[in-house]
């Protein structure tokens, strides 16, 4: 069995936002991975797959460097990795549970838990935090926006810079996202508009490891702007639950034929897992033991962030509706946290 050692994977490149990780390595390895993941985790990792870890990890040494290097990476091509026997051995679980692991570890070691909203995102896996720019700078901000010039010639990386300068905006972004970032990705800063159908309205996780995503609402966001509606709580993928369902849905994502595979999995494209597409939501998710999504109706100068591994969806709204808001997000690998210093944290704690 020890024969994957010797398949222990670097990633050498490096990693570039963060000096405490500039200089580190990927340490992913068997070692690595028994020491990240909880004994909670392993047991439920054999209760629901019905082998170990271990199993899964010799299996997976069995294909090469290469592709192990490609499992614990988080591109858009990896997003979802199509191997029906190595997925009956729990590979795209693992892959959840330890980047879900590997965040958490991570937010320990840096302080980044003692925040004081980290124990409702945690639970939660949204925070919806009212005025929260002071409102000198919330005005400019959204004067400069709403202008009618602004698309043409302000100059849009002046507003990012604004807020990123922003010292509780940067604490509580680093929070959600689990490790110190400084500039998240602006990808709207105005406005969006509602086009209907839209794939986004199906109840849907946009990948399989804790990422943000965040709005920074520029006016009143009322349930007929069509807002976005989370499932509170369906972040956790170490919930009994959440796990098998990732599992079952893991399963059939490569089987067309499979009754479950169209609901599941809504194209190849964009390897998203959705919630009983055109099915009952509610059966399903009460199913799972979770209530109901809530839409994040807020007022101007309202924070919204979610975990994107939870269940969401764009809320309805008549085709053409505008909703103004500063939108963006952050999405790193996160076995790349699995470096040097975090390991000697990990292992002073064991
Ligand atoms: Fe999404």
């Amino acid at each position: 069995m020890n024969q994957y050692k010797s398949n222990i994977f670097r990633n050498d490149k490096p990693y570039p936002s963060y000096s405490y990780l500039s200089s580190n390595k990927s340490l992913m390895s068997l070692e690595a991975v028994n020491k990240i993941l909880s004994s909670k985790s392993k047991n439920l990792f054999k209760e629901i797959v019905g082998n170990e870890v271990d199993e899964l990890l010799y299996h997976m040494g069995q294909q090469g460097t290469g592709f192990v290097n490609a499992v614990f990476s988080s591109t858009k091509r990896t997003k979802f990795i199509e191997n029906d026997f190595l997925n009956k051995k729990g590979m795209h679980i693992l892959r959840c549970l330890l980047s879900k692991e590997l965040t958490d570890h991570n937010r320990n070691m840096t302080g980044l838990s003692q925040d004081p909203n980290f124990q409702s995102f945690n639970k939660n896996g949204y925070l919806k935090l009212e005025n929260f720019l002071d409102e000198e700078e919330f005005e400019f901000l959204r004067s400069q926006i709403v202008n009618p010039s602004f698309k043409k010639s302000s100059p849009h990386d002046a507003i990012k810079y604004k807020i990123s300068e922003n010292k509780k905006f940067q604490n509580i972004i680093s929070m959600a996202n689990g490790f110190h970032i400084t500039y998240p990705h602006f990808d709207s800063y105005d406005y969006i508009m509602v086009h209907e159908p839209h794939k986004t309205k199906d109840l849907h996780i946009d990948i399989f490891f804790p990422t943000i995503k965040f709005w920074l609402y520029l006016e009143d966001i009322d349930i007929s702007k069509g807002p976005l509606h989370y499932v509170p709580g369906s972040h956790d993928d170490t919930k009994e639950n959440k796990l098998r369902w990732l599992y079952e849905t893991s399963l059939v994502a490569s089987q067309p034929s499979h009754p479950l595979h169209k609901k599941r999995k809504f194209t190849h494209k964009d390897n998203a897992f959705r919630l009983c597409i055109g099915g009952d939501n509610k059966t399903e998710l009460n199913s799972l033991g979770f209530n109901m999504e809530i839409p994040m109706v807020g007022k101007k100068n309202t924070l919204v962030i979610i975990d994107v591994n939870g269940f969401h969806r764009r809320g309805d709204a008549a085709d053409g509706t505008i909703r103004r808001s500063i939108r963006g997000f952050v999405r790193e690998d996160p076995f790349k946290l699995a470096n040097e210093e975090l390991m000697c944290y990990i292992n002073g704690r064991s």
